[in-house]
């Protein structure tokens, strides 16, 4: 009711030609006012459709699909098992170092591994120091084996992320190739990386 006649008096008072400008210009600034509010960034990231872009079923970087169900086993994969200690023991690497393994390797190396190892693995990555991560080429790391690679890969290894959600076998051994060649291993065809 209130806000009914006061519109209706604001109309009769601006039937006036003298004082209808006047009206126009209060009515357009208390209708702007709140719009442009609404763009500020304070206010509008406040708003309920501003997230409606960021809320999508769609995997957002390194997130991880939903494990699979108790008991079962995704179609091509093998279930891993062993500890890091039992595969530094006993697990054999069936994928030999060849060009293309380490081509393979190194690829997802640079866009996994780099950030903090750094591109010769010296643990120069852009974070390498921050999380105080060693210099794995030294002969401390170039003597484990194979297997104990593939183990630290597959778990993490306390400040180091685990990937084995993320990389089949097949690429972990590509992964475990490359760590190789940057240690030392010769590979016809591959030109290691300078550190930085
Ligand atoms: C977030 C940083 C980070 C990333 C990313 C990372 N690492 Fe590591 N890595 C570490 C740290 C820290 C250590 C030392 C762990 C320790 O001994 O405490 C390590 C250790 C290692 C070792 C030596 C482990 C041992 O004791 O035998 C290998 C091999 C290795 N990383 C390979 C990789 C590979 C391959 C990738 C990519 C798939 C990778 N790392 C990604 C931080 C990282």
């Amino acid at each position: 009711m209130f806000v009914s006649s006061l519109l209706q008096r604001v109309f009769q008072h601006a039937a006036e030609p003298t004082r209808r400008r006047s009206v126009v210009l209060v009515l357009g600034a208390l209708l702007a006012a709140p719009v442009a509010n609404s763009f500020s960034p304070s206010v509008a990231s406040a708003l309920p459709w501003d997230y409606d872009m960021y809320r999508q079923q769609s995997l957002r970087s390194n997130e991880v699909a939903r494990a699979p169900v108790a008991g079962t086993v995704p179609v091509g994969r093998q279930p891993f098992t062993m500890t890091i200690e039992q595969a530094e023991e006993s697990l054999e690497n069936p994928v030999p170092v060849s060009k293309h393994s380490v081509w393979r390797g190194q690829r997802l190396f640079n866009s996994n591994c780099l950030t903090c190892h750094g591109p010769a693995a010296k643990g120069d990555g852009p974070v390498g120091p921050k999380l105080g991560v060693p210099d794995i080429t030294q002969d401390f790391y170039r003597q484990k084996s194979d297997g104990r690679v593939f183990g630290v890969v597959h778990y993490g290894l306390r400040a180091m992320p685990r990937y084995g959600f993320k990389f089949s076998d097949a690429q972990k051994w590509d992964l475990v190739n490359y760590v190789r060649f940057l240690q030392g291993a010769d590979v016809p065809g591959m030109v290691r990386p300078d550190s930085k």
